[in-house]
């Protein structure tokens, strides 16, 4: 089964933009493997917009790569990015033309798909810009779903339509692997605290003043990522960790906490982990925080959870003002939780167990680890409260023990 468990790799929309080519995919490859990103599980490069020309080939029809910038064609960079144990991904858009402006596979998706399986491509994200207004999306999406099945090879179908016309409730049904339910992340804490918050605004709208017990009822998390699940995937976007305010979707830039927190989010939540910085600082030890950080074995695990849960919102405290405090099932009957402060204040988190589904008359306590760190953080009864410093977070897996 194509994605089993979220997608891992890196694309080159967020830090390189138009400015892609042969060599910064053979050095970020090249980096992928020599960074221990690969052996850490990030397994797809993927080409996003402005890699071909302005027009299709007059005779043959087809998108032509960008000669300037691929001089030596599409299938030598798929050849090399194979050669180094990785799988290789390319971008096109439902529509006339792409969002940059490319000829796009509106009305040539049978064409494009054959021509990224004679590329060698393993991975197609298709965006969703330019599309002619009377045709319905879900059936643009199963059309491309069924070029790449027609075209003879695996291809991944990494859909891009941000969300629109819930995605969510037809992505499985159209074949796709991975569904963006979000708009365009840029590089700044507001922009990843909107894109995660996003998931749950979907909520009805709470009344906080009412008796907790009510509230109780009102309590959803799963917003767009509610077909989280083997097999097709919610995608709240590509990663900015280790952007520090440049390239092409720079904006304030984050600091080290900030992509913490980020990093911790996306894997909380099950999404997608596709790098977009320019993996060639990796190497400065000024960057090795970033590294650690993407490359953590417990966040990693957790966002590769085999049963693909979705996290629900775990908290009755009022949360518009920061904190956020999610929960998650995970395989083998642990259970995720995670303090996220998105507020601008040092703030106590409380967790009560009862909004995990474990009220204490059940007689259960937590055995709680920290995900990040493996640190012992004792056996909790009831209740965990925890001081969470801005924009940083705690993520925590729990054993639930008899007492
Ligand atoms: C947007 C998409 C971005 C990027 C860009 C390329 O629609 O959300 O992730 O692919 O197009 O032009």
């Amino acid at each position: 089964m194509l994605a089993k468990a979220p997608r891992v790799g890196f694309n080159t929309w967020n830090n390189f933009g138009e400015d892609i080519s042969d060599q910064v995919i053979r050095e970020t490859a090249d980096k992928m493997v020599e960074l221990g990103l690969r052996d850490a599980g990030y397994e797809y490069l993927v080409i996003d917009d402005c890699w071909s020309k302005r027009e299709r080939d007059p005779v043959t029809g087809k998108i032509v790569p960008d000669e300037t910038k691929f001089p030596n064609g599409m299938k030598a960079v798929s050849d090399y990015v194979h050669s180094k144990g990785l799988k290789f991904g390319m971008y096109s858009c439902d529509g006339v033309m792409t969002c940059a402006r490319y000829p796009a596979s509106f009305d040539h998706e049978f064409l494009d798909a054959q021509t990224f399986a004679e590329y060698g491509v393993d991975f197609l994200k298709y965006d969703n810009c330019y599309r002619p207004r009377t045709v319905d999306q879900a059936l643009l999406y199963r059309r491309m779903s069924a070029a790449l099945k027609a075209s003879g090879r695996e291809i991944l179908f990494s859909a891009c339509n941000w969300g629109d016309v819930e995605v969510e409730t037809w992505a499985r049904s159209a074949g796709i692997h991975m569904y963006r339910s979000t708009g365009d992340i840029n590089d700044s804490f507001e922009s990843f605290k909107n894109i995660a918050l996003s998931q749950i605004n979907r909520d009805p709208v709470i009344d906080w003043t009412r008796p907790v017990d009510e509230l109780h009822e009102t309590l959803r998390a799963d917003g767009g990522s509610c077909s989280n699940a083997p097999g097709c995937f919610n995608d709240i976007d590509m990663l900015t960790v280790g952007m520090f305010g440049k390239g092409n979707v720079a904006n304030k830039g984050c600091d080290a906490t900030d992509y913490k927190t980020q990093f911790a989010l996306w894997c909380f939540m099950g999404a997608p982990l596709m790098l977009g910085a320019d993996l060639r600082n990796f190497l400065k030890p000024s960057f090795k925080p970033m590294l650690d950080l993407v490359t953590n074995k417990g966040l990693i695990a957790l966002d590769q959870d085999e049963e693909c849960r979705p996290a629900f919102r775990a908290t009755n405290q009022p949360w518009g003002k920061g904190p956020l405090v999610l929960g998650r099932l995970l395989s083998g009957g642990d259970i995720a939780v995670g303090f996220f402060n998105l507020g601008e204040n040092d703030s106590r988190m409380y967790l009560y167990f009862e909004t995990l589904g474990i009220p204490d008359a059940a007689g259960i306590n937590l055995e709680m680890t920290d995900v990040m760190t493996g640190e012992d953080f004792g056996v909790k009864r009831e209740f965990v409260d925890i001081v969470v410093p801005k924009h940083d977070c705690r993520v925590f897996r729990c054993k639930p023990v008899s007492r």
